[in-house]
C-alpha cells in the first residue's frame, strides 16, 4: 500500500514537473535567443510526461504501447526531417488532425468502457459523459477542419471559399444538433446520440474550414492549433489526467493569442476565422483592378546597388516571401556581413506576417546566423525609415505596400506595413512586377524612391555579394 502510495506521488510530481517544463519551453519560445532552449524544455517535458503515463499503467500494455511510440516517434522524425519551411503550415494542419481524432477516440473508447471489455470499469456517469461528449466533439471538429485545411494548403482541394447563402444559419442548426445529442446522451448514455453528434461536428469542422480561403489558412491553422489544445484538455478532464488539461490549456491560449495577433497585423477580425467567410472576395471597387501592376519603374543593377550600399550609413533589410522561396537568406547574411564589417549600420525590419508562417523571416535568418539584436520588429523600426539611406525589400511585397495607407478600397487597407517609401531610398528584388499574396498592385514599385533589382532572391543577392567583395578587395 505504502509503496503503491509513494509511487503515485512519484507520479504526481513528474506530472508537476512535466507541466513546469511546458510552461518554460512556451516562454523560451517566444523570443530568438532562447527557443533553442525552449525547445529543449519541451522535448524533456514530453519525455517525463511519457514517462510518467507508462508507469501508471500495469505492464500488460507495454508491448502494444511501445510499439505505437516507436512507430509514432520515427514517423515524426522522418516527417520534420523532410520538411520544407514553406510546408510547415501543412504538417501543422496535418499534426493538428491528430489531435483531434486522438480525443475522439479516446472518448469513444472511454464510452465503451463498460462495455464487457473485461476492465471491471463501471459505465460512465452522467458527469463523464459530458466530459466525453465536450472531448469528442471539439476534437471532431478539429480533425475535420484540420484534414480539410491541410487539403486547401497542398492544393489537393480548391482554395476558394466556399460561401453558401445561408451558412451561419447553419452553423446555428449544427449548433443545436449537437446540443440535443449531448443532451440525450448525457442524460441517458445513448450511443447513437454520441454517434450523430461527432458527425455533426465533423460537417461543422468541414463547414468552418470550407468558408475560409485557401490562402487565409495560416492563421486558421493556428486557430486549429488552439481548438486541439482545447479539445487536448477536454480529455485531460475526462481522463482526469491534470497534466493534459494544463497543457492543453496552454496550447489552446497561446493558439488563440497567434491567431488573434496574426488577424491584427493582417487588419482582420477575428470572428471572421472562427465563424467563416475569412478570405473572402475582396471589396468591390479593388475587383476591375488589374492583378498585373501598370506603370513605370526605374531598374538598378547589382555593380550600382553594392556601391550605393557601401557609401550608406544605414540600411534596412526588409524581407518577405520571395526571400524564403528563393532561399536566399545565406547571400543575405553575407551581404550583411560585407557592410557591417565596412562600418555601414545594417538592420532587419521583420513585419508580424512576413513570408507565410507566424515567426518566418526570424526563422530563417537566425537558420542563416544572423545576430538575433539586428533582427527587429515593425513597431520597432518603422519611426527610423525616414532617415534610413537604402532599404532593401528582399522577395516582399504586401507588407511594403503604400496602398494599405493611402487607398481606402483596398483590400488590405488599414493592415500596419513598413513605411519603407519614407526612406531615402528603396530597392526592391523580386522576379518581376508580380503581385504577392493578397493579389494586387503595388504603388511603391512606381515611386521615385525606388529602384528594381529584378531576379530570383538567391541569385540576385549573390550578385550584389560578388560586387561587394570586388569593391572592398
Ligand atoms: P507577398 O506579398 O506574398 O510577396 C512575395 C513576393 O515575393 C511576390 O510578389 C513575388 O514576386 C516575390 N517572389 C516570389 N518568389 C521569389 C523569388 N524566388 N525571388 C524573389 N522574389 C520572389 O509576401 P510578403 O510581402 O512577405 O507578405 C506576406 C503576405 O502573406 C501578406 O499578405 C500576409 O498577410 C500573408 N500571410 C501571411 C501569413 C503569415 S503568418 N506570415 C499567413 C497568411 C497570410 P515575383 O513573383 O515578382 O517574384
Amino acid at each position: 500500500m505504502e509503496s503503491i502510495l509513494r509511487s503515485e506521488l512519484l507520479v504526481t510530481a513528474a506530472l508537476l514537473v512535466a507541466a513546469v517544463l511546458f510552461i518554460l519551453s512556451l516562454r523560451g519560445l517566444s523570443s530568438q535567443e532562447t527557443a533553442r532552449r525552449g525547445n529543449l524544455y519541451g522535448v524533456l517535458g514530453m519525455a517525463i510526461a511519457i514517462a510518467a503515463c507508462l508507469s501508471k499503467f500495469g505492464t500488460a500494455y507495454h508491448p502494444a504501447l511501445y510499439g505505437a511510440i516507436g512507430i509514432g516517434a520515427v514517423v515524426g522524425a522522418v516527417m520534420a526531417a523532410r520538411v520544407g519551411m514553406t510546408q510547415m503550415p501543412e504538417l501543422v494542419a496535418l499534426l493538428h488532425s491528430f489531435v483531434g481524432l486522438a480525443a475522439v477516440l479516446v472518448g469513444f473508447s472511454t464510452d465503451f468502457r463498460g462495455d464487457g471489455t473485461g476492465l471491471g470499469l463501471p459505465p460512465p456517469s452522467a458527469g463523464l459523459r459530458v466530459e466525453i461528449f465536450v472531448d469528442v466533439w471539439i476534437g471532431a471538429i478539429t480533425t475535420t477542419g484540420s484534414v480539410l485545411a491541410f487539403l486547401k494548403l497542398r492544393g489537393s482541394v480548391s482554395g476558394k471559399p466556399l460561401l453558401l447563402p445561408a451558412r451561419h444559419v447553419l452553423n446555428l442548426l449544427l449548433l443545436g444538433a449537437s446540443i440535443a445529442c449531448a443532451v440525450v446522451y448525457a442524460k441517458d448514455g445513448n450511443q447513437i446520440a454520441l454517434q450523430i453528434g461527432t458527425a455533426v461536428a465533423a460537417v461543422l469542422g468541414v463547414h468552418l474550414v470550407a468558408a475560409i480561403g485557401g490562402a487565409d489558412m495560416p492563421v486558421v491553422v493556428s486557430m486549429l492549433n488552439s481548438y486541439s489544445g482545447w479539445t487536448a484538455s477536454a480529455a485531460g478532464f475526462m481522463l482526469h489526467n491534470d497534466l493534459l488539461i494544463i497543457t492543453g490549456a496552454l496550447v489552446g491560449s497561446s493558439g488563440a493569442i497567434l491567431s488573434y495577433i496574426m488577424c491584427r497585423a493582417m487588419n482582420r477580425s477575428i470572428w471572421n476565422v472562427i465563424f467563416g467567410g475569412f478570405g473572402a472576395a475582396p471589396p468591390a471597387a479593388s475587383k476591375d483592378k488589374p492583378a498585373q501592376p501598370a506603370g513605370d519603374v526605374q531598374e538598378i543593377d547589382a555593380a550600382t546597388l553594392a556601391t550605393t550600399l557601401l557609401e550608406s550609413k544605414s540600411v534596412v533589410i526588409v524581407p518577405g516571401y520571395g526571400m524564403a522561396v528563393g532561399r536566399a537568406q545565406h547571400a543575405v547574411r553575407e551581404m550583411t556581413e560585407i557592410l557591417r564589417d565596412k562600418g555601414v549600420m545594417v538592420r532587419f525590419a521583420i513585419h508580424p506576417v512576413a513570408g507565410r508562417l507566424p515567426g518566418h523571416m526570424n526563422v530563417l535568418l537566425a537558420e542563416a546566423n544572423v545576430p538575433y539584436d539586428i533582427v527587429l520588429e515593425m513597431d520597432e523600426i518603422n519611426q527610423d525609415l525616414p532617415s534610413t539611406d537604402v532599404v532593401m525589400v528582399i522577395g516582399a511585397n504586401d507588407i511594403v505596400n503604400p496602398a494599405a495607407e493611402d487607398d481606402p478600397t483596398s483590400p488590405i487597407a488599414g493592415m500596419p506595413v513598413l513605411q519603407v517609401w519614407k526612406s531615402k531610398l528603396v530597392v526592391v528584388n523580386k522576379r518581376s512586377r508580380g503581385a504577392g499574396y493578397a493579389g494586387i498592385d503595388n504603388p511603391l514599385f512606381y515611386k521615385p524612391v525606388t529602384k528594381m533589382l529584378f531576379g530570383d532572391a538567391k541569385g540576385a543577392i549573390e550578385k550584389v555579394v560578388t560586387a561587394l567583395r570586388g569593391a572592398v578587395s
